[in-house]
């Protein structure tokens, strides 16, 4: 039997079309608890699936995450069944895994069994074929170009660049209230720029940046695709950010000038084969995503080293030493902080890396199983969602898919806080949000 919405049906009046209207949900919902159930009870009987709750069919355990503080969510349920266990949250059937040695498993020795995903909507407004959304060969042809832009080697020549973006800020921040993270924002940004497109900015930047902020606003929004919603409004932003960053991929194609920053690496990626060469949507989709990925997470971080460095006064006042030591020595010989200046910072880069462990910035990683798994002594059925636990030391992840751009991320909150402690004073503002 087909069910088609031809016109008649769509237009029909009277009482038999809302009974109908009435119906499709109904026979719809039914469906899915079929579908559900079907799930639940389908697999081969010696095969054991972790233990854990399933919830309510389709609405699983959704609403208790949402009710609950979502760590203690997770921890009372890894007390109560162990280190691996099953849930369902968010439409999809998932395995938490909690263990070092799981979450190892699970993204180095067995990753070809689980691959990445993210909601369809991130994937629209990011770009299809950005690299987080892949595995395979064209994931790590484009891992390798990734990474090399951000290696040490590659980021040192960058220290003076981000020195002046932190000198530039600096003087609005002075005797007024700021909202850290916005701040942090728009400084973590101004840098992730400079790594796209390097030190020389083109006529373009400007554009690219105005649309990839009105992209942004819609990052979190519902996925309705319909005038005026605010994902409608960013999906819009996307596609003119799109025709702005193939006009510039072009005028630097044609002027075989490739610039700097890590467009200029994709640009001059050839292979020495015309064929192998990056497409122009490939590149802006990989551009947009390394923007997206470099400058909230880097940001959250720089807010809550703030937070606990005033929360913690001894530890603010030797960190501040410690920057005062080198700012002394900088100024003596009257230049300006150098990538080996950024290495003699041990306490600072130690604040770094327990903030990263605190703050949890990217809780969970989320993977899918691509085929049927056995795992641990247990069964991960195929299209199961397999997400980590928060609070597993791996603040930039593991295996293939692990952060490229974790010594830029240092390095930018090095260089802010070898300013800031020495020259401001922190004050925790406490505002009322609701009278703004
Ligand atoms: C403190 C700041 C940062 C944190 C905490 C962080 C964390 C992470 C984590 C946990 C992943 C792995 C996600 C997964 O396994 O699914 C990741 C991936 C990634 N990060 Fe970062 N990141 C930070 C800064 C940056 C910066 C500055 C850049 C850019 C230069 C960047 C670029 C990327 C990219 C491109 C990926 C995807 C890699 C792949 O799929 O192979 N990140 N990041």
């Amino acid at each position: 039997m087909q069910l088609s919405l031809s016109p008649p049906f769509a237009f029909a009046s009277s009482r038999y079309s809302q009974v109908v209207f009435l119906m499709v949900p109904g026979v719809l919902f039914c469906c899915f608890l079929l579908l559900f159930v079907f799930l639940q009870w389908h697999r081969p009987k010696d095969k054991r699936l972790p233990p854990g709750s399933m919830g309510w069919p389709y609405i699983g355990e959704t609403l208790k995450l949402y009710a609950e503080n979502p760590n203690s969510f997770f921890v009372n349920r890894q007390k109560r069944f162990g280190d691996i266990f099953k849930t369902h949250i968010l439409g999809c059937p998932c395995v938490m895994i909690s263990s070092p040695e799981a979450a190892r498993i699970v993204l180095v020795t067995r990753a070809h069994l689980f691959k990445p995903t993210y909601p369809t909507s991130k994937e629209k407004m990011i770009g299809p074929e950005a690299l987080f959304f892949h595995q395979g060969a064209y994931h790590s042809k484009l891992k390798k170009l990734v990474q090399a832009s951000f290696l040490p080697s590659a980021i040192r020549g960058s220290v003076s660049e981000i020195e002046q973006i932190v000198l530039r800020f600096l003087p609005s921040w002075k005797n007024t209230t700021i909202n850290a993270l916005q701040e942090m924002k728009r400084y973590a940004f101004d840098v992730a720029m400079i790594s796209a497109f390097g030190e020389k900015q083109d006529l373009e930047t400007e554009g690219i940046k105005h649309l990839y902020h009105s992209l942004e606003k819609g990052y979190n929004s519902m996925p309705l695709d319909l005038p005026g919603t605010p994902f409608h409004k960013a999906m819009k932003a996307r596609k003119l950010l799109n025709e702005t960053l193939r006009k510039l991929i072009q005028k630097r194609r044609q002027s075989r000038r490739q610039g700097g920053g890590l467009l200029g690496v994709l640009l001059g990626d050839n292979d020495n084969e015309k064929l192998n060469q990056l497409s122009d949507s490939q590149i802006a989709d990989n551009i947009i995503g390394v923007i997206f990925a470099a400058h909230d997470t880097t940001a959250s971080v720089l807010t809550w080293i703030l937070k606990y460095l005033h929360d913690n006064e001894d530890l603010l006042e030797a960190v501040t030493r410690e920057q005062e030591g080198i700012r002394s020595k900088i100024v003596e010989a009257n230049r300006g902080l150098t990538w080996d200046d950024t290495r003699r910072m041990p306490l600072t880069s130690r604040v770094i890396q327990e903030t990263l462990r605190t703050a949890s910035i990217l809780s969970f990683t989320f993977r899918e199983a691509v085929e049927d798994v056995e795992f641990e002594g247990y069964f991960i059925p195929r299209g199961w969602k397999v997400p980590q636990k928060p609070n597993t030391y791996m603040p930039f992840g593991n295996g293939v898919h692990s952060c490229p751009g974790s010594e830029l991320a240092k390095l930018e909150m090095l260089i802010l806080l070898h300013h800031l402690t020495p020259t401001y004073r922190l004050v925790l503002a406490l505002i009322d949000w609701g009278s703004h």
